[in-house]
């Protein structure tokens, strides 16, 4: 990018953030965690309330006139997503949001005694979660580990996994796009390089598609999971399952409910499911909701998807190089940043530890409160990601099996008590409204740090 390119995209997004997002400003807010859920601008909710005051919309599973305006609508918006995506070979299906999505998969796909779940320790636990259906049907359930240092997938174990424990048949590989955690970007490659080897692929792009172009013409997963708040903020409560159109019989559908079938008799308990994606889309769909997100994904069309993420790395890089700067007096680094250094291989978010005059960790609570108190909003924790917060604290299955076995109920501050290790981190993600002063009011936070002691 030239300087005066990068000149006009950073007035491009300045204004942007006063015209869309002015609410930030008048409330004098610092948002730092748009991979929690993105921020929605002003034009989209005035579209949608535009929307919803002129038109008469009723249930979608019927042919009268108001019914007929609502499947308009939510047939324009599956269409559009489709598009989006670039996925003419998918089907689309609405679902509340990526874990609905996920869910799916879980009930649906045909896991055996015989089947291997491959799972990457970076997965989020509405992956993780998968690994109950398969186990309950006497399946293999395997996590391939990430490279300590950059967090990456661990290749040749990925690999070696891939080529010697894959089940007879029925196995499904299912990894994040990016990590909600590190924010690392995983190599698309994995996708071919499993189904070669006999996986189906479930791609989860909920923390990839806010800040990056997913291309299904390019890449064929073979499902994939999306919320569609996290890449425009409004509405709440819609995603979608993308299923490749020929793994799409592959799925059996455990029960029925109204809209997913076309015939059901009690008398003699036979049903008919329907053939395409109404057989997943149990009961009334979202239907005064759905059209805002047609109207969200023409807002990032507008704006261009690839100049988000030029502007998401050119902050995120920003922020880091300035982080790391930090320094106590005698010498010692406040802050460490986990994940690898190429921010070609990074998403809108980073991970980080903060550390006293002694080298001290700070509790990622007490870091949250910190910014918090200054109207800053981050993420800390270990973000539904625990394969990530135990590779990163270096937390041992023994440790972890003695902690289980000790007590029948706990949680995560129960278990840093009892390992007497630390856990988790502190989480700052960016987005379409992030401005440089945003961060500086961050990076001025890490500075007030310096020499303190716990
Ligand atoms: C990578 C990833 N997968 C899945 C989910 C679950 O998304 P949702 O809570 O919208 O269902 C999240 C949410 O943070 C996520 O970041």
């Amino acid at each position: 990018m030239t300087n005066s390119q990068a000149i006009a995209d950073e007035n491009f997004f300045n204004e942007l953030r006063a015209k869309e997002y002015e609410t930030l400003d008048a409330q004098q807010q610092t948002y730092l965690d748009y991979t929690g859920g993105n921020l929605y601008a002003r034009s989209q909710v005035l579209q949608h309330q535009d929307l919803l005051l002129h038109n008469i919309f009723g249930n979608p599973h019927s042919t009268n006139p108001t019914s007929q305006k609502s499947t308009d609508w939510v047939e324009a918006t599956r269409s559009k997503i489709l598009t989006y995506f670039n996925a003419s070979d998918y089907i689309c299906v609405f679902t509340q949001n990526a874990s609905g999505a996920l869910k799916i998969i879980g009930e649906s796909y045909p896991f055996n005694e015989k089947s291997t779940l491959l799972l990457l320790s970076d997965n989020h636990n509405s992956v993780n979660g998968i690994r109950e259906y398969c186990n309950s049907k006497k399946g293999h359930t395997l996590y391939a580990p990430l490279n300590y240092e950059d967090l990456q997938i661990n290749e040749e174990a990925l690999k070696n996994l891939m080529e010697n424990k894959a089940g007879e048949n029925n196995n499904l590989f299912a990894f994040p796009a990016q990590s909600n955690v590190s924010g690392v970007k995983h190599d698309l490659k994995w996708i071919d390089y499993a189904q070669q080897k006999g996986f189906d692929v479930l791609l989860d792009a909920a923390a990839f598609v806010p800040t990056s172009r997913l291309d299904l013409s390019a890449h064929h997963p073979d499902f994939v999971a999306v919320s569609f708040y996290k890449i425009f903020g409004y509405p709440t409560g819609v995603g979608c399952l993308l299923i490749k159109k020929s793994t799409f019989p592959k799925l059996t559908k455990p029960w029925f409910a109204g809209g997913t079938v076309t015939l059901v008799s009690v008398v003699s308990q036979q049903r008919f499911l329907s053939a395409g994606h109404e057989r997943f889309e149990d009961g009334t769909l979202n239907y005064n909701n759905i059209p805002a997100v047609k109207i969200g994904l023409e807002y990032i069309e507008s704006i261009g998807i690839d100049r988000i993420a030029a502007r998401v790395k050119s902050l995120l890089q920003y922020l880091a190089t300035e982080l790391k700067q930090l320094h106590h007096d005698n010498g010692h680094h406040i802050v460490k940043i986990f994940g690898p250094d190429n921010f070609d291989h990074r998403g809108g978010n980073l991970i980080m530890n903060f550390f006293d005059v002694n080298d001290k960790v700070y509790p990622f609570e007490q870091m949250e409160d910190l910014a918090s108190a200054q109207s800053i909003s981050i993420r800390s924790g270990c973000f539904c990601n625990p394969g990530i917060d135990e590779i990163n604290n270096c937390i041992t299955n023994e440790e972890i099996s003695k902690y289980f076995m000790s007590r029948d109920k706990g949680d995560y501050h129960d278990m840093i008590t009892f390992l007497g290790k630390m856990r988790g981190a502190t989480r700052v993600s960016v987005g379409i409204a992030t401005t440089r002063r945003d961060l500086d009011k961050f990076i001025e936070l890490a500075h007030s740090l310096k020499n303190r002691s716990l």
